[in-house]
Protein backbone atom coordinates (compact mmCIF):
# COMPACT_ATOMS: atom_id res chain seq x y z
CA UNK A 1 0.00 0.00 0.00
CA UNK A 2 1.54 3.01 -1.29
CA UNK A 3 1.67 6.02 1.11
CA UNK A 4 -0.45 9.46 -0.07
CA UNK A 5 1.62 12.23 2.14
CA UNK A 6 5.05 13.13 2.34
CA UNK A 7 6.90 13.50 5.76
CA UNK A 8 9.75 15.70 6.66
CA UNK A 9 11.69 17.32 9.44
CA UNK A 10 11.61 20.76 9.97
CA UNK A 11 12.25 22.64 13.29
CA UNK A 12 12.51 19.40 15.14
CA UNK A 13 8.84 18.23 14.26
CA UNK A 14 7.58 15.81 11.71
CA UNK A 15 5.51 17.70 8.96
CA UNK A 16 3.02 15.66 7.21
CA UNK A 17 2.28 16.63 3.91
CA UNK A 18 -0.90 15.20 1.04
CA UNK A 19 -1.70 18.15 -0.94
CA UNK A 20 1.87 18.32 -2.82
CA UNK A 21 1.64 19.12 -6.71
CA UNK A 22 3.53 17.59 -8.46
CA UNK A 23 5.58 20.60 -10.09
CA UNK A 24 5.70 22.75 -6.78
CA UNK A 25 8.96 23.55 -5.47
CA UNK A 26 10.56 23.90 -2.03
CA UNK A 27 10.85 27.23 -2.70
CA UNK A 28 7.01 27.73 -3.60
CA UNK A 29 6.20 25.97 -0.80
CA UNK A 30 8.41 27.74 1.72
CA UNK A 31 7.52 31.28 0.79
CA UNK A 32 4.12 31.49 -0.85
CA UNK A 33 2.55 28.35 1.73
CA UNK A 34 4.81 29.35 4.86
CA UNK A 35 5.50 32.63 4.52
CA UNK A 36 8.86 31.97 4.75
CA UNK A 37 10.18 34.32 3.32
CA UNK A 38 13.87 34.57 4.37
CA UNK A 39 14.33 31.84 1.65
CA UNK A 40 14.93 34.36 -1.06
CA UNK A 41 14.37 34.41 -5.21
CA UNK A 42 16.52 35.22 -7.19
CA UNK A 43 17.43 33.47 -10.35
CA UNK A 44 14.83 30.83 -10.05
CA UNK A 45 17.48 28.41 -11.97
CA UNK A 46 19.72 26.97 -9.66
CA UNK A 47 22.50 29.79 -10.81
CA UNK A 48 22.44 32.73 -7.98
CA UNK A 49 22.05 30.32 -4.49
CA UNK A 50 19.66 32.93 -3.32
CA UNK A 51 17.01 30.28 -2.05
CA UNK A 52 19.81 28.00 -0.46
CA UNK A 53 18.27 25.39 1.78
CA UNK A 54 20.05 22.52 3.71
CA UNK A 55 18.77 19.36 3.62
CA UNK A 56 20.08 16.91 6.37
CA UNK A 57 20.14 13.16 5.20
CA UNK A 58 21.25 10.03 6.80
CA UNK A 59 24.23 8.30 5.59
CA UNK A 60 25.40 4.78 6.76
CA UNK A 61 23.24 5.92 9.83
CA UNK A 62 25.49 9.76 10.20
CA UNK A 63 23.78 12.87 9.38
CA UNK A 64 25.10 15.08 6.86
CA UNK A 65 23.74 18.73 5.88
CA UNK A 66 23.97 19.61 2.42
CA UNK A 67 22.80 22.77 0.88
CA UNK A 68 20.15 23.01 -1.61
CA UNK A 69 18.69 25.30 -4.73
CA UNK A 70 15.27 25.39 -3.06
CA UNK A 71 14.03 26.81 -6.74
CA UNK A 72 14.43 23.98 -8.59
CA UNK A 73 14.06 21.48 -5.98
CA UNK A 74 10.73 19.81 -6.11
CA UNK A 75 8.63 19.61 -2.75
CA UNK A 76 8.24 15.60 -2.77
CA UNK A 77 11.71 15.37 -2.96
CA UNK A 78 11.88 16.79 0.72
CA UNK A 79 10.26 13.08 2.29
CA UNK A 80 12.13 11.51 4.66
CA UNK A 81 14.54 14.46 4.97
CA UNK A 82 15.66 16.99 7.39
CA UNK A 83 14.81 20.55 6.49
CA UNK A 84 16.13 24.01 7.83
CA UNK A 85 16.16 27.36 6.61
CA UNK A 86 17.95 30.36 7.70
CA UNK A 87 14.99 31.19 9.90
CA UNK A 88 15.69 28.17 11.89
CA UNK A 89 19.69 29.35 12.79
CA UNK A 90 18.92 32.30 15.21
CA UNK A 91 16.51 32.48 18.00
CA UNK A 92 16.70 36.20 18.59
CA UNK A 93 19.00 38.90 18.15
CA UNK A 94 21.31 37.94 20.78
CA UNK A 95 21.57 34.55 19.75
CA UNK A 96 22.97 34.10 16.78
CA UNK A 97 24.13 31.00 14.93
CA UNK A 98 27.79 30.83 14.68
CA UNK A 99 27.71 31.71 11.02
CA UNK A 100 25.65 34.79 11.24
CA UNK A 101 27.77 36.01 13.89
CA UNK A 102 30.61 35.42 11.67
CA UNK A 103 29.36 37.30 9.05
CA UNK A 104 28.76 40.21 11.44
CA UNK A 105 31.95 40.55 12.64
CA UNK A 106 33.33 40.43 8.95
CA UNK A 107 30.81 42.98 7.75
CA UNK A 108 30.02 40.36 5.12
CA UNK A 109 26.50 41.76 4.29
CA UNK A 110 25.13 44.85 2.92
CA UNK A 111 22.09 45.19 1.01
CA UNK A 112 21.63 41.70 2.35
CA UNK A 113 19.18 39.92 -0.62
CA UNK A 114 22.14 36.84 -0.95
CA UNK A 115 23.02 36.75 2.50
CA UNK A 116 20.50 33.88 3.86
CA UNK A 117 21.87 31.76 1.08
CA UNK A 118 25.53 32.72 2.20
CA UNK A 119 24.67 31.57 5.76
CA UNK A 120 22.80 28.47 4.60
CA UNK A 121 25.77 27.55 2.30
CA UNK A 122 28.39 28.36 5.82
CA UNK A 123 26.04 26.12 7.70
CA UNK A 124 26.48 23.27 5.83
CA UNK A 125 30.21 23.84 5.65
CA UNK A 126 30.10 24.61 9.44
CA UNK A 127 28.76 21.17 10.00
CA UNK A 128 30.76 19.29 7.26
CA UNK A 129 33.89 18.59 9.41
CA UNK A 130 36.36 19.03 7.10
CA UNK A 131 39.28 21.91 6.43
CA UNK A 132 37.93 25.15 6.05
CA UNK A 133 40.61 27.22 4.34
CA UNK A 134 40.18 29.66 1.30
CA UNK A 135 39.89 27.02 -1.12
CA UNK A 136 37.04 24.79 0.94
CA UNK A 137 35.02 28.02 1.54
CA UNK A 138 35.48 29.76 -2.23
CA UNK A 139 33.94 25.71 -3.15
CA UNK A 140 31.27 25.98 -0.69
CA UNK A 141 30.31 29.73 -1.92
CA UNK A 142 30.57 28.97 -5.69
CA UNK A 143 26.90 28.76 -6.04
CA UNK A 144 26.32 32.18 -4.12
CA UNK A 145 26.48 35.27 -6.02
CA UNK A 146 26.20 38.37 -4.18
CA UNK A 147 26.59 41.78 -6.20
CA UNK A 148 27.68 44.22 -3.80
CA UNK A 149 29.73 43.33 -0.86
CA UNK A 150 32.67 41.34 -2.19
CA UNK A 151 33.53 38.16 -1.73
CA UNK A 152 36.28 38.73 1.01
CA UNK A 153 34.52 39.54 3.90
CA UNK A 154 32.00 36.49 3.47
CA UNK A 155 35.04 34.09 3.18
CA UNK A 156 36.78 35.81 6.45
CA UNK A 157 33.42 34.76 7.94
CA UNK A 158 33.35 31.53 6.64
CA UNK A 159 37.16 30.58 7.04
CA UNK A 160 36.54 32.06 10.98
CA UNK A 161 33.35 29.98 11.72
CA UNK A 162 33.73 27.01 10.05
CA UNK A 163 36.70 23.85 10.18
CA UNK A 164 35.69 22.77 13.76
CA UNK A 165 33.49 20.60 15.97
CA UNK A 166 30.28 21.85 15.00
CA UNK A 167 28.44 23.45 18.69
CA UNK A 168 24.70 24.52 17.97
CA UNK A 169 21.19 23.79 18.61
CA UNK A 170 21.51 20.99 15.17
CA UNK A 171 24.53 19.16 16.68
CA UNK A 172 23.22 19.38 20.27
CA UNK A 173 20.18 17.51 18.95
CA UNK A 174 22.18 15.37 16.32
CA UNK A 175 21.22 11.84 18.02
CA UNK A 176 17.17 12.86 18.27
CA UNK A 177 17.43 13.95 14.37
CA UNK A 178 19.03 10.49 13.75
CA UNK A 179 16.42 8.25 15.29
CA UNK A 180 13.64 10.72 14.18
CA UNK A 181 15.00 10.26 10.42
CA UNK A 182 15.51 6.74 10.71
CA UNK A 183 11.99 6.29 11.94
CA UNK A 184 10.70 8.54 8.87
CA UNK A 185 12.51 5.93 6.08
CA UNK A 186 9.71 3.53 6.12
CA UNK A 187 10.41 1.74 2.29
CA UNK A 188 6.79 2.45 1.37
CA UNK A 189 6.40 3.90 -2.39
CA UNK A 190 5.06 7.28 -2.20
CA UNK A 191 2.20 7.99 -4.59
CA UNK A 192 0.37 11.87 -4.34
CA UNK A 193 -2.11 12.00 -6.89
CA UNK A 194 -4.65 10.01 -9.37
CA UNK A 195 -3.55 7.92 -12.21
CA UNK A 196 -3.56 11.19 -14.72
CA UNK A 197 -1.52 13.30 -12.44
CA UNK A 198 1.02 12.21 -9.28
CA UNK A 199 4.19 12.86 -7.72
CA UNK A 200 5.56 9.06 -7.11
CA UNK A 201 8.40 8.15 -5.53
CA UNK A 202 9.16 4.15 -5.21
CA UNK A 203 10.70 2.67 -2.60
CA UNK A 204 12.04 -0.23 -4.84
CA UNK A 205 13.37 -1.23 -8.09
CA UNK A 206 10.90 -3.54 -9.09
CA UNK A 207 8.03 -0.80 -8.02
CA UNK A 208 10.16 1.81 -10.28
CA UNK A 209 9.91 -0.49 -13.30
CA UNK A 210 6.61 -1.31 -13.06
CA UNK A 211 4.83 2.21 -12.24
CA UNK A 212 7.58 3.49 -15.03
CA UNK A 213 5.77 0.77 -17.05
CA UNK A 214 2.93 1.52 -16.72
CA UNK A 215 3.44 5.40 -17.22
CA UNK A 216 6.07 5.56 -19.86
CA UNK A 217 4.81 9.02 -20.34
CA UNK A 218 6.33 10.15 -16.71
CA UNK A 219 8.87 12.41 -16.51
CA UNK A 220 11.65 10.95 -13.92
CA UNK A 221 13.28 12.99 -11.92
CA UNK A 222 16.76 12.28 -10.12
CA UNK A 223 18.02 15.87 -9.11
CA UNK A 224 15.91 18.00 -11.02
CA UNK A 225 19.14 19.77 -11.89
CA UNK A 226 17.46 19.89 -15.48
CA UNK A 227 13.92 19.54 -15.44
CA UNK A 228 13.51 22.01 -12.60
CA UNK A 229 14.30 24.36 -15.27
CA UNK A 230 11.98 23.24 -17.74
CA UNK A 231 9.08 23.85 -14.98
CA UNK A 232 10.67 27.25 -13.60
CA UNK A 233 11.89 28.62 -17.18
CA UNK A 234 10.15 26.85 -19.36
CA UNK A 235 7.07 26.88 -17.35
CA UNK A 236 6.09 23.59 -18.74
CA UNK A 237 3.37 21.48 -16.88
CA UNK A 238 4.41 17.63 -15.75
CA UNK A 239 1.32 15.91 -14.67
CA UNK A 240 3.47 12.85 -14.04
CA UNK A 241 6.46 13.30 -12.04
CA UNK A 242 8.28 9.68 -11.20
CA UNK A 243 11.16 10.96 -8.31
CA UNK A 244 14.46 8.14 -8.21
CA UNK A 245 15.03 9.65 -4.93
CA UNK A 246 13.97 6.72 -2.46
CA UNK A 247 14.71 3.92 -4.42
CA UNK A 248 16.66 1.55 -2.55
CA UNK A 249 20.08 0.87 -3.83
CA UNK A 250 19.99 3.23 -6.78
CA UNK A 251 22.00 5.49 -5.29
CA UNK A 252 24.61 2.86 -4.47
CA UNK A 253 28.37 3.28 -5.23
CA UNK A 254 30.77 -0.03 -5.03
CA UNK A 255 33.83 -0.79 -5.85
CA UNK A 256 33.99 -3.63 -8.53
CA UNK A 257 36.91 -6.09 -10.11
CA UNK A 258 37.73 -3.42 -12.84
CA UNK A 259 36.70 -0.13 -10.86
CA UNK A 260 33.85 1.19 -9.46
CA UNK A 261 29.55 1.08 -9.82
CA UNK A 262 28.17 4.77 -9.46
CA UNK A 263 24.09 3.90 -8.90
CA UNK A 264 21.65 6.82 -11.39
CA UNK A 265 20.69 7.63 -8.31
CA UNK A 266 23.76 8.63 -6.88
CA UNK A 267 24.24 12.68 -6.85
CA UNK A 268 27.90 14.21 -8.37
CA UNK A 269 28.91 15.04 -4.25
CA UNK A 270 28.93 10.93 -3.68
CA UNK A 271 30.42 9.76 -7.06
CA UNK A 272 32.92 12.45 -6.62
CA UNK A 273 34.32 10.68 -4.01
CA UNK A 274 35.37 7.98 -5.55
CA UNK A 275 35.97 9.19 -9.60
CA UNK A 276 38.80 11.27 -8.12
CA UNK A 277 40.37 7.89 -7.50
CA UNK A 278 40.73 7.16 -10.71
CA UNK A 279 42.47 10.08 -11.77
CA UNK A 280 42.58 13.79 -10.28
CA UNK A 281 41.63 15.27 -13.93
CA UNK A 282 37.85 13.72 -13.21
CA UNK A 283 37.82 14.86 -9.74
CA UNK A 284 38.48 18.17 -10.87
CA UNK A 285 35.76 17.98 -13.96
CA UNK A 286 32.99 16.86 -11.06
CA UNK A 287 34.47 19.74 -8.70
CA UNK A 288 33.62 21.96 -11.28
CA UNK A 289 30.03 21.17 -12.02
CA UNK A 290 27.99 23.82 -11.51
CA UNK A 291 27.94 24.59 -7.63
CA UNK A 292 27.85 22.74 -3.69
CA UNK A 293 23.98 23.05 -4.33
CA UNK A 294 23.86 21.17 -8.14
CA UNK A 295 26.72 18.57 -7.15
CA UNK A 296 24.50 17.85 -3.83
CA UNK A 297 21.13 17.10 -5.90
CA UNK A 298 22.19 16.32 -9.58
CA UNK A 299 23.64 12.95 -10.07
CA UNK A 300 25.94 11.33 -13.22
CA UNK A 301 23.10 9.29 -14.15
CA UNK A 302 20.55 12.58 -15.10
CA UNK A 303 23.93 13.78 -16.52
CA UNK A 304 23.91 10.83 -18.64
CA UNK A 305 20.40 9.91 -19.55
CA UNK A 306 19.57 13.66 -20.52
CA UNK A 307 22.12 13.21 -24.00
CA UNK A 308 23.18 16.63 -23.79
CA UNK A 309 26.01 17.31 -25.85
CA UNK A 310 27.65 19.16 -23.04
CA UNK A 311 27.00 17.29 -20.26
CA UNK A 312 30.61 17.11 -18.50
CA UNK A 313 30.78 13.20 -17.29
CA UNK A 314 30.04 11.67 -20.49
CA UNK A 315 33.10 12.41 -23.09
CA UNK A 316 35.44 11.26 -19.68
CA UNK A 317 33.45 8.48 -19.21
CA UNK A 318 33.61 7.72 -22.95
CA UNK A 319 37.33 7.34 -22.74
CA UNK A 320 37.57 5.59 -19.75
CA UNK A 321 35.42 2.56 -21.46
CA UNK A 322 32.33 2.99 -19.04
CA UNK A 323 29.44 0.47 -19.52
CA UNK A 324 25.77 1.48 -19.35
CA UNK A 325 22.96 -0.21 -17.73
CA UNK A 326 19.52 0.29 -18.15
CA UNK A 327 15.85 -1.24 -16.85
CA UNK A 328 12.62 -1.96 -19.23
CA UNK A 329 10.19 -3.32 -16.88
CA UNK A 330 11.54 -6.93 -15.64
CA UNK A 331 14.42 -6.87 -18.45
CA UNK A 332 17.64 -5.22 -18.16
CA UNK A 333 20.32 -4.57 -21.05
CA UNK A 334 23.93 -2.84 -21.01
CA UNK A 335 25.87 -1.37 -23.43
CA UNK A 336 29.11 0.59 -23.83
CA UNK A 337 28.36 3.99 -23.17
CA UNK A 338 28.94 6.00 -26.50
CA UNK A 339 26.21 3.83 -27.83
CA UNK A 340 23.61 5.30 -25.95
CA UNK A 341 23.80 8.62 -27.43
CA UNK A 342 22.37 8.25 -30.76
CA UNK A 343 21.79 12.08 -32.37
CA UNK A 344 20.89 15.11 -30.76
CA UNK A 345 17.86 14.60 -28.44
CA UNK A 346 17.76 10.98 -29.03
CA UNK A 347 19.02 8.30 -27.24
CA UNK A 348 19.07 4.07 -27.31
CA UNK A 349 16.41 4.25 -24.58
CA UNK A 350 12.74 2.73 -24.87
CA UNK A 351 9.56 3.97 -23.51
CA UNK A 352 9.19 2.87 -19.50
CA UNK A 353 13.33 2.15 -19.97
CA UNK A 354 15.55 4.13 -17.25
CA UNK A 355 19.37 4.06 -16.58
CA UNK A 356 20.29 2.34 -13.18
CA UNK A 357 23.87 2.19 -13.03
CA UNK A 358 26.82 2.91 -14.78
CA UNK A 359 30.37 0.79 -14.67
CA UNK A 360 33.38 2.68 -14.65
CA UNK A 361 36.88 1.20 -15.14
CA UNK A 362 40.27 1.60 -13.22
CA UNK A 363 43.07 2.97 -15.25
CA UNK A 364 45.77 0.09 -15.93
CA UNK A 365 49.17 0.66 -14.93
CA UNK A 366 50.47 1.72 -18.78
CA UNK A 367 47.22 3.79 -19.58
CA UNK A 368 47.58 7.99 -19.20
CA UNK A 369 44.35 9.99 -18.40
CA UNK A 370 43.78 13.48 -19.24
CA UNK A 371 40.70 15.41 -18.86
CA UNK A 372 40.08 19.53 -19.44
CA UNK A 373 36.63 21.90 -18.89
CA UNK A 374 36.59 25.21 -20.83
CA UNK A 375 34.23 27.61 -19.83
CA UNK A 376 33.85 31.03 -19.89
CA UNK A 377 33.97 31.06 -15.96
CA UNK A 378 36.28 29.38 -14.06
CA UNK A 379 33.30 27.78 -11.18
CA UNK A 380 29.48 27.61 -12.17
CA UNK A 381 29.38 27.64 -15.88
CA UNK A 382 28.30 24.85 -18.53
CA UNK A 383 31.51 23.62 -20.84
CA UNK A 384 32.09 25.08 -24.44
CA UNK A 385 34.55 22.26 -25.11
CA UNK A 386 35.18 19.37 -22.85
CA UNK A 387 38.01 17.31 -23.86
CA UNK A 388 38.80 13.91 -22.66
CA UNK A 389 42.17 11.83 -23.39
CA UNK A 390 43.17 8.35 -22.28
CA UNK A 391 46.44 6.90 -24.01
CA UNK A 392 48.43 3.77 -23.61
CA UNK A 393 51.66 3.94 -23.89
CA UNK A 394 54.94 1.63 -24.20
CA UNK A 395 58.25 2.41 -24.68
CA UNK A 396 57.45 6.37 -25.34
CA UNK A 397 54.80 5.35 -28.19
CA UNK A 398 50.89 5.64 -27.81
CA UNK A 399 49.58 2.42 -28.55
CA UNK A 400 46.47 2.79 -28.63
CA UNK A 401 43.68 6.13 -27.75
CA UNK A 402 40.64 7.12 -27.00
CA UNK A 403 39.62 10.65 -27.48
CA UNK A 404 36.21 12.19 -26.88
CA UNK A 405 34.86 15.72 -26.51
CA UNK A 406 31.57 17.56 -25.52
CA UNK A 407 30.19 20.72 -27.15
CA UNK A 408 31.46 19.68 -30.39
CA UNK A 409 28.69 17.71 -32.04
CA UNK A 410 25.37 16.94 -31.54
CA UNK A 411 26.37 14.54 -28.86
CA UNK A 412 29.17 13.65 -26.65
CA UNK A 413 31.45 11.92 -29.40
CA UNK A 414 34.33 9.90 -29.83
CA UNK A 415 37.22 10.95 -32.63
CA UNK A 416 37.33 7.93 -34.39
CA UNK A 417 40.12 9.82 -37.40
CA UNK A 418 42.13 11.43 -34.55
CA UNK A 419 42.56 8.13 -32.56
CA UNK A 420 43.90 6.34 -35.72
CA UNK A 421 46.11 9.07 -36.07
CA UNK A 422 47.63 8.62 -32.19
CA UNK A 423 48.27 5.27 -32.71
CA UNK A 424 52.10 4.42 -33.12
CA UNK A 425 52.53 8.17 -32.30
CA UNK A 426 55.74 8.83 -30.13
CA UNK A 427 55.50 11.15 -27.38
CA UNK A 428 58.89 12.40 -28.10
CA UNK A 429 58.33 13.07 -31.95
CA UNK A 430 56.37 16.90 -31.15
CA UNK A 431 56.43 17.05 -35.52
CA UNK A 432 54.15 14.20 -35.73
CA UNK A 433 51.53 15.26 -33.20
CA UNK A 434 50.51 17.66 -36.06
CA UNK A 435 48.65 15.01 -38.13
CA UNK A 436 46.50 13.76 -35.24
CA UNK A 437 45.73 17.59 -34.50
CA UNK A 438 44.17 17.65 -37.87
CA UNK A 439 42.53 14.62 -37.55
CA UNK A 440 40.19 16.40 -35.30
CA UNK A 441 38.67 18.68 -38.16
CA UNK A 442 37.49 15.18 -39.98
CA UNK A 443 35.80 14.22 -36.61
CA UNK A 444 34.12 16.98 -35.24
CA UNK A 445 32.15 19.95 -37.17
CA UNK A 446 31.37 22.27 -33.97
CA UNK A 447 28.40 24.11 -34.00
CA UNK A 448 28.62 28.18 -33.46
CA UNK A 449 26.71 29.44 -30.27
CA UNK A 450 26.42 31.89 -27.41
CA UNK A 451 29.12 30.01 -25.33
CA UNK A 452 31.43 30.00 -28.65
CA UNK A 453 31.83 29.90 -31.88
CA UNK A 454 32.80 26.94 -34.42
CA UNK A 455 36.38 28.20 -35.01
CA UNK A 456 36.89 28.35 -31.41
CA UNK A 457 35.07 25.25 -30.40
CA UNK A 458 38.10 23.65 -33.17
CA UNK A 459 41.16 25.46 -32.36
CA UNK A 460 40.41 24.47 -28.91
CA UNK A 461 40.10 21.46 -28.71
CA UNK A 462 43.49 21.10 -30.89
CA UNK A 463 45.16 22.73 -28.53
CA UNK A 464 43.49 20.62 -25.82
CA UNK A 465 44.94 17.19 -27.63
CA UNK A 466 48.41 18.97 -27.41
CA UNK A 467 48.74 20.20 -23.57
CA UNK A 468 47.47 16.27 -23.38
CA UNK A 469 50.25 15.14 -25.23
CA UNK A 470 52.65 17.48 -23.60
CA UNK A 471 51.58 16.39 -20.01
CA UNK A 472 51.32 12.30 -20.20
CA UNK A 473 55.13 13.22 -22.65
CA UNK A 474 56.40 14.24 -19.39
CA UNK A 475 56.49 18.38 -19.37
CA UNK A 476 55.70 19.54 -15.58
CA UNK A 477 51.57 19.73 -15.68
CA UNK A 478 52.30 22.28 -13.24
CA UNK A 479 53.29 24.84 -16.03
CA UNK A 480 50.53 23.66 -18.30
CA UNK A 481 47.40 24.75 -15.91
CA UNK A 482 46.17 28.02 -14.65
CA UNK A 483 44.77 26.77 -11.76
CA UNK A 484 43.18 23.25 -10.83
CA UNK A 485 44.69 20.17 -8.84
CA UNK A 486 47.05 17.68 -11.14
CA UNK A 487 48.79 15.02 -8.90
CA UNK A 488 48.52 16.22 -5.44
CA UNK A 489 50.06 19.70 -6.48
CA UNK A 490 48.40 22.64 -4.34
CA UNK A 491 46.64 25.06 -6.54
CA UNK A 492 45.98 27.47 -4.55
CA UNK A 493 47.50 29.81 -1.09
CA UNK A 494 45.84 28.66 1.78
C1 LIG B 1 23.10 25.98 -12.02
C2 LIG B 1 23.37 24.75 -12.81
C3 LIG B 1 24.66 24.46 -13.19
C4 LIG B 1 24.93 23.32 -13.94
N1 LIG B 1 26.22 23.07 -14.29
C5 LIG B 1 26.50 21.97 -15.02
C6 LIG B 1 27.84 21.69 -15.38
O1 LIG B 1 28.77 22.42 -15.02
N2 LIG B 1 28.05 20.57 -16.13
C7 LIG B 1 27.05 19.75 -16.52
O2 LIG B 1 27.32 18.75 -17.20
N3 LIG B 1 25.78 19.99 -16.18
C8 LIG B 1 25.48 21.08 -15.44
N4 LIG B 1 24.18 21.34 -15.11
C9 LIG B 1 23.10 20.46 -15.61
C10 LIG B 1 22.67 19.36 -14.62
O3 LIG B 1 23.15 19.61 -13.33
C11 LIG B 1 23.19 18.01 -15.04
O4 LIG B 1 22.77 17.65 -16.33
C12 LIG B 1 22.76 16.91 -14.06
O5 LIG B 1 23.62 15.84 -14.19
C13 LIG B 1 21.36 16.42 -14.22
O6 LIG B 1 21.16 15.43 -13.23
P1 LIG B 1 19.85 15.38 -12.36
O7 LIG B 1 19.94 14.21 -11.48
O8 LIG B 1 19.61 16.69 -11.70
O9 LIG B 1 18.79 15.16 -13.52
P2 LIG B 1 17.24 15.49 -13.60
O10 LIG B 1 17.04 16.95 -13.79
O11 LIG B 1 16.53 14.85 -12.50
O12 LIG B 1 16.93 14.72 -14.98
C14 LIG B 1 17.57 15.10 -16.19
C15 LIG B 1 17.02 14.26 -17.35
O13 LIG B 1 17.45 12.92 -17.22
C16 LIG B 1 16.32 12.04 -17.05
N5 LIG B 1 16.74 11.06 -16.05
C17 LIG B 1 17.36 11.31 -14.86
N6 LIG B 1 17.72 10.16 -14.29
C18 LIG B 1 17.32 9.17 -15.11
C19 LIG B 1 17.42 7.76 -15.06
N7 LIG B 1 18.01 7.12 -14.04
N8 LIG B 1 16.91 7.05 -16.08
C20 LIG B 1 16.31 7.67 -17.12
N9 LIG B 1 16.19 9.00 -17.23
C21 LIG B 1 16.69 9.75 -16.22
C22 LIG B 1 15.17 12.94 -16.64
O14 LIG B 1 13.93 12.39 -17.00
C23 LIG B 1 15.51 14.19 -17.42
O15 LIG B 1 15.14 14.03 -18.76
C24 LIG B 1 23.88 22.46 -14.32
C25 LIG B 1 22.57 22.73 -13.90
C26 LIG B 1 22.32 23.85 -13.15
C27 LIG B 1 20.93 24.12 -12.71
S1 LIG C 1 16.80 31.51 -6.94
FE1 LIG C 1 18.77 31.56 -7.82
S2 LIG C 1 19.52 29.57 -7.30
FE2 LIG C 1 17.49 29.51 -6.68
S1 LIG D 1 24.89 41.74 0.13
FE1 LIG D 1 23.83 42.54 -1.62
S2 LIG D 1 23.91 40.86 -3.01
FE2 LIG D 1 25.19 40.27 -1.42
Amino acid sequence: MARGAIKFLHQGAVVELSQVGPNETLLDYLRLRRSLNGTKEGCAEGDCGACTVAVGTLRDGNLIYKPVNACIQLLGMIDGKELVTVEDLATGHDDLHPVQDAMLRHHGSQCGFCTPGIVMSLFTLYHDKGVADRQAVNDCLAGNLCRCTGYRPIVDAGRDACGGMADDRFSARYTTTVDQLTALDDGADLFMGDETSFFAAPATMDSLADLYARHPDAVIVAGATDVGLWITKQLRQLPKIIHLGRVAGLAEIRTTDRGYHIGAGASYAQAEEVLVSIDPDLGEVLRRIGSKQVRAAGTVGGNIANGSPIGDTPPALIVLGAELHLRQGDGTRSMALEDYFVEYGGQDRGPGEFVTGIDVPRLAADEAFRCYKITKRFDQDISAVLGAFKFTIADGRIMDARVAFGGMAATPKRGAATEAALIGLALSDEDAWAAARDALAEDYAPIDDMRASAVYRLQTAQALLIKALHEVGGRDSAAMRVIGVRHGEAAHAP
